[in-house]
């Protein structure tokens, strides 16, 4: 009786919620909710065997979890490729009717949040996953069940997925930086940052404040239920109380979809949510099988990008920052304006030729807009408003902060403050030491390197080692307990294991990016070894150049650098790497294509598995490829393999020749 009652309620209140946050159409007052609400609380509590995560009482947060488990999806989480114009869009319409001459579209709206993933298995709601690089994603369930507009029951037996966009409403957005502005929080840059911020949570109660809504627009194994087109796909998921955008439009030709464009165009900003484009879609399950996909991005849909905002403001400054290389980047002051949704009143000016050739001048009245939607810069000045208030800026020829004389290096456009002890550099290099690509110090983010840095904690980079030393001092520092200093100081001994490529990329030495780091890391497979290399050993190595070998050397001969390097052995850091095994087998020093959806893992395993087997593997199939290895709806490249005679393999035979591999060594 009291189950029946518990059942009968629940389904009560998630057609009240789905009336109320999907439908937008409430059939019952506030009270009478909160009555069947209370009810069911109640019984739940007094009938704990009834209990079931996805009834709505267990929607409001309060799960922590200790990490986001990654778990690889099961179909690659594709993006989209870019149109910026009309061309495009005519373009991309072409490429389409080579394949599907009579293709038909559905036009929707490009929703601002993050994409997301939802699981449901006969009919419950089991998982939700990010994105992440599109094969491995983080489970955020926890987060995502607390948004109220989401079913946790679907009519639908089997494993269904379907994925949508989680946003943040602009009111939601509006109320949430009001708040954070009140209690001296740093606030989001935009509703995307605010979402994406909100759903990375590990406590579930921040994310059910935070007031998020979805969008869904992909019924991803549609096809398994008889469904034949995307119209048709979206109609169904709205069915199931999934909350679809109703604005959309089914169009037969570019033209229609321009049209539809521009409608949208007109009407973006009246919008409850922000959008940065449309998505064209064709419309037929089958047509997009046959156009299939790119390892990133669909043939069967493009994201048209609304061209950014641009607004006129006035540059009241410009003043120099110095990064942790010693690089002197010009920033323009601004007077504040609102663009794209945020108020701007800085954007950088990259370097002294960049402000010489648009002729920025101070004082200018200049047209700004936002890279990608986030940095801020200036575009052009607007020269026929120019009076005789403008002054040229001259580009400083000493450190804003130390005083030494700035360096301009030849075929470089930055100049640079090469005093190692600038304390500008000192402070910016601890803060890219600790960051998440270097040793991911996670609990050591800027703010603490600053301050620990005025408190006379922290002077260089080995300094951070030195910490625990000061333990008991940091707990008494305001703003500081036992716990927290103790995360710190573990995440400060942990990293002490990471990788050496982490290492050498958290030096940070000019030029050595995270991919060169891996490179050199790779190559030289300790500390010692990379230190002792001569430049013409380092321009040897491929993706070294000249320059960076240069940069490298240079490093590596201050004493001071040395010295570093010396005390951080000291302290137990990590300094050498292990060869990557590689085992004899038939594909060592072939040329190999991945292509096709693999079944058995991702094509990035698949990639490692082959290098470790000694194999080379590239992106394109040439005359030089040995081998072609294909697996599901493979496309061009087996036909091109095919034509230029090179040897294919299936996903099978692969399998089987790597089994045999193994057991052979
Ligand atoms: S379709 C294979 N439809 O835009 C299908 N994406 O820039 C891929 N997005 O990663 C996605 N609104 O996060 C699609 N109506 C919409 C969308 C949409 C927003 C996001 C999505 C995607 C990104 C690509």
């Amino acid at each position: 009786m009291s189950q029946q009652r518990i059942l009968e309620l629940r389904s009560i209140l998630d057609r009240l919620a789905y009336e109320y946050y999907v439908l937008d159409q409430p059939s019952m007052s506030d009270q009478e909710y909160d009555r069947y609400y209370q009810e069911l609380v109640a019984l739940e509590y007094e009938f704990p065997q009834y209990r079931d995560p996805n009834s709505i009482t267990q929607r409001v947060g309060g799960v922590v979890l200790d990490a986001f488990t990654k778990v690889e999806h099961k179909r690659t989480m594709l993006s989209l490729g870019n149109a910026f114009n009309l061309e495009d869009l005519h373009a991309f319409d072409e490429r389409v009717r080579e394949v599907v001459p009579n293709a038909r579209y559905v036009v929707e709206l490009k929703i601002d949040g993050l994409a997301m993933s939802l699981i449901y298995r006969d009919g419950r709601f089991v998982q939700a996953l990010t994105r992440g690089d599109g094969v491995v994603g983080e489970d955020v369930t926890h987060n995502v069940k607390t948004i109220p507009s989401i079913p946790m029951h679907i009519p639908l037996q089997g494993e269904v997925e379907v994925r949508g966009e989680v946003y943040m409403p602009n009111a939601s957005f509006q109320m949430l930086n009001e708040e954070r502005e009140k209690n001296g929080e740093e606030l989001f840059a935009n509703p995307r940052n605010a979402a994406a911020g909100s759903i990375r949570q590990l406590d579930s109660s921040v994310a059910a404040k935070r007031k998020l809504d979805a969008f869904w627009y992909y019924f991803v194994n549609a096809q398994e239920y008889d469904i034949h087109s995307h119209e048709e796909a979206l109609q169904k998921m709205s069915e199931m109380h999934l909350r679809v955008n109703p604005l959309r439009k089914v169009c037969e030709r570019i033209d229609e979809v321009w049209q539809f464009i521009e409608e949208i165009t007109e009407q973006r900003n009246d919008l409850p949510y922000a959008i940065d484009g449309m998505v064209i879609k064709v419309d037929d399950l089958d047509a997009q099988n046959r156009l299939g996909s790119t390892v990133k991005v669909p043939r069967w849909a493009i994201a048209y990008k609304f061209p950014a905002e641009e607004v006129i403001t006035k540059l009241l400054d410009i003043v120099v920052t110095v990064g942790r290389t010693g690089r002197i980047t010009p920033n323009a002051v601004l007077e504040p304006v609102r663009v794209a949704g945020t108020t701007v009143s800085a954007a950088q000016l990259h370097n002294e030729d960049m402000i010489k050739e648009k002729d920025i001048r101070i004082h200018d009245d200049v047209v700004v807009r936002k890279a990608g939607d986030i940095i801020p810069e200036v575009v052009r000045p607007l020269l026929e408003r120019r009076n005789d208030t403008q002054a040229v800026y001259h580009f400083p020829t000493h450190c804003p902060i130390c005083g030494s004389e700035l360096v301009r290096f030849p075929e470089e456009a930055a100049h640079y403050c090469i005093n190692q002890d600038c304390p500008a550099r000192v402070v910016e290099s601890m803060i890219h030491f600790a960051s998440r690509d270097a040793m991911d110090i996670d609990t050591l983010g800027d703010k603490k390197v600053e301050f620990f840095h005025k408190q006379g904690f922290l002077n260089t980079i080995e300094d951070i080692y030195c910490l625990k030393e000061h333990r008991q001092e940091l707990i008494d520092l305001e703003g500081f307990k036992e716990k927290s200093v103790d995360k710190l100081l573990d995440a400060i001994e942990d990293s002490k294991q990471n990788p050496l490529e982490d290492l050498i990329y958290g030096l940070g030495i000019r030029q050595v990016g995270k991919k060169a780091a891996k490179v050199l890391a790779k190559h030289f497979l300790s500390m010692d070894a990379l230190m002792a290399a001569n430049e013409e050993e380092l321009v040897a190595i491929k993706d070294i150049g000249q320059i960076t070998a240069e940069c490298i050397t240079a490093f590596f001969h201050e004493p001071k650098n040395m010295e570093l390097i010396a005390h951080l052995k000291g302290y137990g850091l990590r300094m050498d790497t292990e060869a990557e095994q590689i085992q004899e087998s038939s594909f060592s020093g072939k040329t190999i294509v991945l292509t096709g959806t693999l079944t058995q893992m991702t094509r990035n395993d698949a990639k490692a598995l082959l290098e470790s087997l000694g194999a080379n593997v590239s992106g394109s199939v040439s005359k030089k490829t040995d081998l072609v290895i294909y697996g599901e709806a493979a496309g061009s490249k087996l036909t091109k393999a095919n034509s230029l005679g090179v040897m294919t393999m299936d996903e099978d035979t692969f399998m089987k020749e790597v089994n045999g591999n193994e057991q052979e060594t």
